[in-house]
């Protein structure tokens, strides 16, 4: 797992996605398709962390699960309870999978033992487990009673008549009785004790039984009846709906870059409830058409986005992204009614209460609401990272995010519980700001020519090169030896530069010549050979990226800062004429200057920079050489120019 990932500030989002098959309805429908007779082809399955636990636990139970290739799978069903009686399962953070499948095998007379990740033991499941026993369910809380890990015996199972179960922490609960109880075949009525959260989880789950031939009576939300002879049967073939929850972030940033933004896999004829998640969009104003496999959402017509105030409990996981989204509107938003945020893969309401203030948000967090105030100017860039948690979700929003910033998400692995490649479909829906990056020799020009550049188009500037100077000035100054990688790395990573029109503040004070010394030269070049001192410096270069567009000069512009810079340029020119440029320029500061030992010294510089074995001065294979040897500064940026515009 990589440790961060840094995403591009953004200029805009259109496009149109498929989406990833729906968490939800593929591990119901994995689950109910193993329990059903006969075989099924279930298509458009998502593959991810979650679906993956939920497959293995399958297979360990003896279920047969055939890939046929593009996110199809053939289940062999196994009729009724599963034929092994004796397994152990661990099924990671996936709470679809632990929770229906504690209710199936309590009621399979067998013996198992279920586990999860650390976390998974933190969340509860003690109401799902009281209504399991009160049917004469033998399940042993293994660590603490009421959280996994578990360990389920065989036992007489009394079923019929009315079971309770506690509707206002998860409704995972309810969803796995549910979904277990045809396994008894006699009339069982599950009575709902308190107000049911996420209520359109439920629709999803009898949406999928009812897909399966069992069609459960309810009255309201309070009483679901599974009627007597109840029995999975397969339908053939079963197509998984586009995810709503992953579809969020995608409208999200059609609303606040631009759009239009369409996503398809779902629509009108959605059974998801995270659809609704578009008509909170439109509330804050956004564009929204829905047709009956898609939505598409745009910025609104005039104006920005505003904050809401809305009761979340129908949409859990798509209200996050209301949060992040929140940060781009005018006035405050809070989200109302998101109590089961407290026991999702992290706690959802701290977590993203503390992420929302690194951005500048001002934020009040509750027992069950989040109130978000956006930053009066601009957001702020955390250079520490968001963190995500180990949650896909809070990794996901947050990412939108990078509509207004550079943004460093730590541990992006963690999208891959429900959407593995999340990052490179973002990429390609989105419009980065462009750069220019421009790399080359000592005394190529690159500073000059850069900088013409830059003012031409009206972009930023960033001379890396002043990074690495002020490096070296700064250690000198806090008496730190120049080799000294820990300490001159700490030095990099808080360095209080102000870059301004024609001046650099060092900790307030003025450094613009000071940094062009020889001696700092020399430090400069010294420090810049350490590892550890480039990688404090990555992210700091990276925020130089701002609208409309940035060009950078020095060593790995295009290789490791801006990897995806449009355009990539290696500036060089014969050692003469650069010693001669170099004479000038010295001469021309009332500088003493001699060319011969110029010509040596760069001679020297070339070859040790191209030998080094950290950023060596080389041209990356996609950069366009330009030599300069006969070239005016004015012709040299016009080319360069040229080749931005192709
Ligand atoms: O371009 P310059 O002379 O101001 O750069 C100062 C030193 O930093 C020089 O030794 C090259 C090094 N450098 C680097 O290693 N990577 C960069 N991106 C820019 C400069």
């Amino acid at each position: 797992m990589t440790d961060y990932v840094d995403l591009p500030p953004l200029l805009g989002a259109l496009g149109t996605l498929r989406l990833p098959g729906s968490k939800s309805i593929s591990n119901r429908v994995l689950l109910l398709a193993a329990l059903a007779d006969g075989e099924t082809e279930i298509r458009e399955l998502l593959e991810s962390d979650d679906t993956a636990r939920m497959l293995d636990a399958l297979e360990a139970l003896g279920v047969d699960v055939e890939p046929l290739g593009g996110g199809a799978f053939r289940v062999c069903g196994a009729g009724g309870v599963f034929p092994i009686k004796d397994a152990e399962l661990f099924l990671g953070n996936a709470g679809t999978a632990f929770r229906s499948l504690t209710a199936v095998l309590a009621l399979s007379g067998g013996h198992y033992q279920l586990s999860g990740v650390p976390r998974m033991h933190e969340r509860p499941i003690g109401d799902l487990v009281e209504a399991l026993r009160e049917l004469g369910a033998d399940i042993a809380c293994l660590e603490r009673e009421g959280f996994p890990p578990l360990e389920i015996a065989p036992a007489t199972i009394r079923p019929g008549g009315v079971v309770r179960v506690r509707g206002d922490v998860s409704s995972q609960f309810l969803t796995g009785l549910l979904m277990a109880l045809p396994l008894t075949g006699v009339e069982t009525s599950v009575e709902v004790v308190g107000e049911l959260t996420s209520k359109p989880y439920i629709e999803i789950t009898l949406a999928t039984m009812a897909r399966f031939g069992v069609h459960v009576l309810r009255e309201g939300w309070q009483r679901f009846t599974i009627p007597a002879g109840s029995r999975y049967r397969s339908p053939g073939v079963v197509e998984v709906e586009g995810d709503a929850s992953s579809a969020s972030y995608f409208l999200a940033l059609g609303a606040i870059g631009g759009g239009p933004l369409r996503v398809e896999g779902v629509g009108r004829d959605s059974i998801q409830g995270d659809v609704r998640f578009a008509e909170a969009l439109a509330l804050m104003g956004a564009r929204i058409e829905v047709g009956p496999n898609w939505i598409e959402a745009s910025a609104p017509a005039a104006g920005k986005l505003r904050g809401i105030e809305i009761d979340c409990n129908s949409i859990p996981d798509a209200a996050m992204t209301l949060a992040t989204t929140a940060l781009f509107a005018e006035g405050p938003t809070t989200l109302n009614n998101i109590a089961s945020w407290r026991v999702k893969e992290t706690d959802r309401i701290a977590a993203m209460a503390t992420e929302l203030s690194k951005l500048g948000a001002t934020v009040c967090a509750g027992a069950d609401f989040l109130r978000i105030e956006p930053p009066r100017g601009a957001l702020l860039t955390p250079y520490a990272g968001i963190d995500t948690y180990d949650d896909h979700r809070i990794a996901m929003c947050f990412s939108l995010a990078s509509m207004a910033t550079t943004l460093r998400i730590n541990d992006p692995g963690c999208v891959a519980k429900t959407f593995p490649d999340y990052f490179e479909r973002l990429a390609t829906l989105t419009r980065p700001v462009p750069v220019i990056a421009i790399d080359g020799p000592s005394a190529s020009g690159k500073g000059t020519i850069a900088a013409r550049v830059a003012a031409t188009l009206g972009w930023h500037y960033l001379d890396s090169g002043a990074l690495y100077r002020l490096t070296a000035l700064a250690a000198r100054r806090a008496g730190v030896a120049w080799d000294d990688e820990a300490r001159v790395a700490n030095i990099a990573a808080g360095l209080d530069v102000v870059f301004g029109e024609n001046s650099i503040k060092l900790s307030g004070e003025e450094v613009g010549e000071a940094i062009r010394h020889e001696d700092i030269s020399s430090g400069a070049s010294q420090v810049a050979a350490l590892p550890a001192v480039r990688s404090a410096l990555l992210f700091r270069q990276r925020v130089f990226r701002q609208a409309p567009g940035l060009v950078a000069d020095g060593r790995d512009m295009g290789s490791v800062v801006f990897p995806d810079a449009k355009t990539k340029v290696f500036l060089t020119a014969s050692v003469e004429v650069r010693a001669q440029r170099r004479y000038k320029q010295l001469i021309e500061k009332g500088i003493a200057a001699n060319i011969r030992p110029l010509l040596l010294d760069l001679r020297e510089r070339d070859e040790r920079d191209s030998r080094r074995s950290v950023a060596p001065l080389q041209q990356e294979a996609d950069a366009k050489l330009l030599d300069t040897t006969e070239l005016t500064i004015a012709a040299t940026v016009e080319q360069v120019l040229s080749w931005n515009k192709s």
